[in-house]
């Protein structure tokens, strides 16, 4: 077997996209490899959403290169492919920069890497970063291995075109996957072991999947289907729009019980004023509604969140909006950065740039407030009966990892033969990063 190292940047899509270009990679007699020294091919799957992916990328490639002429001196040959969203934006540009690199593959193309790896292998230097018309998911092979906890792709691309997000350029535009196609993975993925599937989408709840019964199903009934494959016990989305949140997927958080209390819908800005410069096309308001409706169809569901702070033309009072929202809200969990100008982007032309200590100090504050609500939220569960998905081997011997219905990661020492199931544990302490559970039949 020829040994490929992987390594992914960015979103869980990338995480998504790296296995199936593994498992494409297969027959072709690659298997994974756990480091790059010796690879015959490394795969760098890359992210542009914020500054310096490129920059991160080119200095990756350039340590890359004494591996890649030791294995030349030994009379191998290493195969660099760079794949994911920087591939996509920058092309052959990446060929002329980096001599290391082989081959360049976009997002929509993952079914046809395995031809311009052979390519590579016989000294050719590939690029192709089209937007091919048939479905790089017709063409890639079946997933044949899953964890507890997997991925699976449904919607893919963005016509949202928030004016400081590269997405759209970079995956295209928004297209969903057959709803036969999501279940076949689901099942196989479900017989393969996997017992929790997050559904994956750059904007997921706009799916709209041709249905087998002729029409076009929502996320909230692929959800009712999904939720009947039996030994699937948990379904997760990611990542949502609030302005996509319709009616029957709120309905599936109520009578759905496999679909977790816990959603991640970014919001980027409390301040209506920053929330139209970022073509969001919802109100702080309408979020707030959106949020209600969510709580009063499942009370116990916990909210995550993505926050931008200095887009350009913020001032203090949108700030101020922003933590007063965060304040009405109150986040389990949250993500924070300061606003990275995008090459060819609306908002990276705009001459009212927020200055880079400005954002640093908004962006210390959003996170002090962010992260107290986060301990908050977690010291609650202290004492509490949690229902856990023992997904792997813990750090220590005798013990089990896995996570609460709101995504905390939960240890506890457990017998093996709970892997893959849910089993009630009591908090016994709660600690910085994770809960620390205690089974029953062990305290007693
Ligand atoms: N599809 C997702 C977003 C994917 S990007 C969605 O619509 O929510 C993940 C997060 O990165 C975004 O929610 C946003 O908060 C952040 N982000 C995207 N572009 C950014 C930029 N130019 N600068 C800073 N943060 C950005
Ligand atoms: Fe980017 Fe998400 Fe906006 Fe689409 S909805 S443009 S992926 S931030
Ligand atoms: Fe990054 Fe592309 Fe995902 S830019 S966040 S890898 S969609």
């Amino acid at each position: 077997m020829k040994k490929l190292f992987v390594k992914t940047y960015g979103c869980q899509m990338n995480v998504y996209d790296s296995a199936r270009m593994a498992e494409a990679l297969a027959p072709s007699g690659y298997a994974l490899a756990p480091a790059p020294d010796d690879a015959d091919m490394i795969l760098l799957n890359t992210c542009h959403i914020r500054e310096k992916a490129a920059e991160k990328l080119f200095s990756d490639v350039g340590r890359l290169a004494p591996l890649k002429a030791r294995k030349a001196r030994s009379g191998g040959r290493m195969v660099v492919a760079v794949a994911g969203c920087v591939a996509q934006a920058e092309g052959g540009e990446i060929l002329r920069r980096a001599k290391s690199v082989d081959v360049v593959v976009g997002p929509q193309s993952y079914h046809r890497l395995p031809a311009l790896v052979a390519a590579a292998e016989h000294g050719a230097r590939p690029v192709d970063t089209e937007f091919p018309a048939e479905s790089k998911f017709d063409r890639l092979p079946a997933r044949g291995r899953a964890g507890v906890s997997a991925f699976l792709s449904i919607q893919e691309g963005c016509d949202r075109f928030c004016s400081f997000c590269v997405v759209p350029y970079t995956r295209g535009a928004e297209s969903s996957r057959p709803v036969q196609a999501v279940l076949a993975e689901a099942r196989d993925l479900v017989a393969h072991g996997a017992r929790e599937l997050t559904l994956l989408g750059q904007n997921v709840n706009a799916y709209h999947g041709a249905a087998p019964d002729d029409g076009v199903w929502g996320l909230g009934r692929l959800i009712r289907a999904l939720a009947e494959i039996p030994d699937l016990l948990r379904l997760r989305y990611t990542t949502s729009h609030p302005a996509d949140m319709d009616d029957a997927l709120v309905v599936a958080h109520r009578d759905e019980p496999k679909l977790m209390p816990f959603l991640h819908l970014p919001v980027q800005s409390g301040s209506d004023r920053i929330l139209r410069a970022m073509n969001r096309r919802h109100s702080a308001d309408a979020y707030r509604r959106t949020i209600d409706k969510l709580r009063a169809a499942r009370p116990e569901i916990a909210l995550s969140s993505d926050f931008i702070v200095g887009f350009p033309g913020e001032d203090d009072d949108d700030f101020a909006a922003t933590l007063a929202l965060v304040r009405a809200i109150g986040f389990a969990q949250a993500f924070s950065f300061k606003y990275s100008a995008r090459p060819g982007t609306p908002a990276a032309a705009r001459d009212d740039q927020v200055p880079e200590p400005v954002k640093a100090e908004r962006l210390a504050a959003l996170q002090a407030l962010l992260s107290e609500q986060q301990d908050r939220f977690n010291a609650d569960f202290a004492g509490r009966a949690v229902e856990v998905l023992f997904e792997k081997r813990g750090r220590h011997p005798g013990q089990l990892a896995g996570r609460s219905p709101w995504l905390q990661p939960v240890h506890a020492a457990a017998p093996a033969a709970l892997l893959g199931s849910i089993a009630t544990v009591r908090v016994a302490a709660v600690e910085p990063n994770s809960l620390a559970g205690v089974l029953p039949e062990v305290a007693a």
